[in-house]
């Protein structure tokens, strides 16, 4: 019998090439998305890419009336938890948002899985909870610290789901840390897609290769790294997606939880990346040195591990394909505006 996955944010970047990798492995799935962060035409595209219709239910996992309606409506197996806010700056400009968006969200859709009888979810967290780690790779077990709301959120979350499988029989809760997610699917379809300018490094680099930014700020060469600039451990959005069916695959058979860091372990610079990037797009791309930015560590790297252990994941596409992926993407996209 096949199973049913609940993706909330599942027209996101991360959870639309969930949706895929997903249907690609047998799974029934159902995408709940409120399109604040996610174009309304993901779900066509999905559907081109998978062949098969995509349901999708538009609203918000805040909203206890859509949740109910969702599990009566579906019967759920599993959840992917996407659906949260996730930028660092503007968490600390409104961390109230954060924690009522990503907590209450959360807290919501934990009611709404216990009414419908579902109690296997997968959490999208994020290597933000180790801080600034000293131990480099980082495995599981280091210490977590927040150093920002967004970063506090996911935190809390994972002690939220701590104190749940604590204290109540028959959850499962897979807590996947993601480190850098870059890329975009090979069917050039789907991708990062963030508005305005963005914040993280590769698609600020991707709008400088199509000449939409005129260059890119390097904030800061003088860190403790071979070049001097930030050093973190980027993985291809594909190779991502696949640890989620993996995490999903071990909570269905095993029923017990797990917490695994989702990276490569190999970290590149930002100057490696700019390098890279350059190749993929077969032009030098301009940049300047600027001051660092608040809130930066100097390295960031997966112990990779336990993720191979419990769930067989390792990462199998490098720094050339998430460029190249990366650029073929924005460029169909530009293609597709003209
Ligand atoms: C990477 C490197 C920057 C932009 C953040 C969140 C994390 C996760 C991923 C959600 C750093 C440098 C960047 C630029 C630059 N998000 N950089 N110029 O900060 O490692 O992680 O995104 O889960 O929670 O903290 O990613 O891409 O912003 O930065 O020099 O214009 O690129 O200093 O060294 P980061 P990033």
């Amino acid at each position: 019998m096949r199973k049913t996955i609940l993706l909330t944010g599942g027209a996101g970047y991360i959870g639309s090439h969930t949706y895929v990798a997903l249907k690609a492995a047998g799974y029934d799935v159902v995408i709940l998305d409120n399109f604040a962060n996610a174009k309304a035409d993901v779900p066509d595209r999905l559907e081109l890419i998978t062949g098969d219709p995509v349901t999708v239910v538009k609203g918000d996992v805040l909203d206890p009336d859509v949740l109910r309606a969702l599990f009566s409506n579906h019967k759920i197996d599993g959840v992917v938890h996407f659906a949260a806010l996730k930028a660092v700056g503007e968490s600390t400009e409104n961390p109230r948002q954060y924690l009522h968006t990503n907590i209450g969200g959360l807290l919501n859709l934990l009611s709404a899985m216990d009414a419908g009888g579902c109690r296997t979810l997968v959490f999208s967290s994020s290597a933000t909870v180790y801080g600034d780690a000293k131990v480099m790779p980082i495995p599981e077990e280091a210490a977590r610290q927040a150093t920002n709301p967004y970063g506090y959120t996911k935190l809390a979350s994972e002690q939220i789901l701590e104190q749940i499988a604590a204290g109540e029989p028959g959850w499962a809760f897979g807590v996947l840390r993601y480190f850098n997610p870059v890329g975009a699917h090979r069917s050039m379809l789907i991708g990062e897609d963030p508005e305005g300018i963005p914040n993280n490094l590769m698609p600020y680099i991707a709008k400088v290769a199509m000449d939409e930014l005129p260059q890119l700020s390097v904030f800061g060469d003088d860190y403790d790294t071979p070049d001097g600039t930030g050093v973190r451990d980027y993985i291809h959005v594909e190779d991502l997606a696949r640890g989620h069916v993996l995490s999903l695959n071990r909570l269905f058979a095993q029923n017990e939880g797990h917490v695994v860091n989702l990276g490569t372990g190999q970290g590149y610079s930002v100057l490696e990346m700019l390098k890279a990037y350059s190749q993929a797009c077969g032009r030098e791309l301009p940049y300047q040195i600027s001051p660092r930015r608040a809130g930066d560590v100097a390295t960031l790297l997966a112990e990779t591990g336990r993720a191979e252990a419990l769930l067989d994941f390792k990462a199998e596409l490098g720094l050339d394909e998430m460029c190249e992926s990366s650029w073929a993407w924005v460029a169909r996209q530009a293609n597709k505006r003209v």
